[in-house]
C-alpha cells in the first residue's frame, strides 16, 4: 500500500530578492516496507524534500499524496497527520536535558493525552526494541551519542507511525556507531514494517535501503544509474 507519493514537486526559496528553485520536480512514491535512501551534495535539497514528505513545509508547486488523499497545506492539519503517523529523527536528538530516556520517549504519547501508565509502558517497550532497557532513567547528559540517538528513535516510534522520516541520523556518531543506529532502521524496517526514508552522507547505510536514490540539480535519479553518479 502506498503512503506518500510526491508529484512533480517544486520548492523555491526567496533570497536576496530573487527565486532560488531547490527542488526542480520530484516525482517518488513510498509504500509500506520501503527503505528508502537519499545521498546527495551538501545543499543539494535532501533536508528540504524530507520536509516535505514529512508534512512540515509545503511543496511551492506539485503535489503531495498522503495515503489516498492531497496532503493539507493548512498547518494545523498537517500538524495532526504528523502527529498521528509519521515519526522523525534528525542529526540532532533533539531530546529535553532534564527528563530521563523514559520521560522524553513517553512525550509524544502524553501530549497526545494517553493515559500516563500507557504512555509510559509504550515507551518502555520501544526503548527496549532500540536496545536501552537498562538505561531507562538515565537523562541524556548521562548517555552517549549513540544512546542519545537510540532514545530519539524509541520517541520518534512510541507513536507506532506509518513512517520514519531520517535525516542524517548518524551525522553526528562515529562510523561505527552509526552504522548500529542503521542497523536498528533496519531491523524495524524488517521486523515490523515501518517505513523507512533515510537522507545519509555514508555510502554503507544508503546500501541498507532497497530503493536508493540520488539527488542532482533538484532532481532524483536512481542510485544505480551510471548517470546520476
Ligand atoms: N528556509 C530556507 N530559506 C532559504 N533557503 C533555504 C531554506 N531552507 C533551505 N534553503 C536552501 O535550500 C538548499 C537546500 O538545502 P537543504 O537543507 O535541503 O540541503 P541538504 O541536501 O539537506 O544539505 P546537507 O547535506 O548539508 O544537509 C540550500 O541551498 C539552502 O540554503
Ligand atoms: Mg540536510
Amino acid at each position: 500500500m502506498r503512503i506518500l507519493k510526491a508529484v512533480n514537486v517544486i520548492k523555491s526559496y526567496k533570497r536576496d530578492n530573487q527565486l532560488i528553485e531547490v527542488l526542480k520536480g520530484i516525482d517518488m512514491e513510498i509504500h509500506e516496507r520501503d527503505f528508502v535512501s537519499i545521498m546527495g551534495p551538501s545543499g543539494v535539497g535532501k533536508s528540504t524534500l524530507l520536509h516535505i514528505l514529512g508534512l512540515l513545509d509545503v511543496p511551492s508547486e506539485g503535489e503531495l499524496i498522503f495515503r489516498d488523499r492531497q496532503a493539507p497545506t493548512d498547518e494545523e492539519e498537517r500538524a495532526k497527520l504528523r502527529n498521528e503517523h509519521i515519526g522523525f529523527v534528525f542529526q540532532q536528538h533533539y531530546l529535553l536535558p532534564e527528563f530521563t530516556a523514559l520521560e522524553n520517549t513517553a512525550i509524544p504519547c502524553l501530549i497526545g493525552n494517553m493515559p500516563e501508565e500507557k504512555a509510559y509502558e509504550r515507551a518502555k517497550a520501544c526503548l527496549e526494541m532500540v536496545g536501552l532497557s537498562h538505561r531507562i532513567h538515565h537523562r541524556p547528559g548521562e548517555l552517549s551519542g549513540g544512546e542519545q540517538q537510540r532514545v530519539a528513535l524509541a520517541r520518534a516510534i512510541v507513536k507506532d507511525p506509518d513512517i520514519l522520516i531520517a535525516d542524517e541520523p548518524t551525522g553526528n556518531l562515529d562510523k561505527e556507531t552509526g552504522l548500529k543506529i542503521a542497523a536498528l532502521l533496519k531491523e524495524l524496517n524488517e521486523e515490523r514494517g515501518l517505513a523507512v526514508v533515510i537522507a545519509t552522507h555514508d555510502e554503507e547505510i544508503a546500501n541498507l535501503a532497497n530503493k536508493r536514490y540520488r539527488m542532482r540539480d533538484g532532481k532524483l535519479y536512481p542510485a544505480t544509474n551510471p548517470l546520476s553518479s
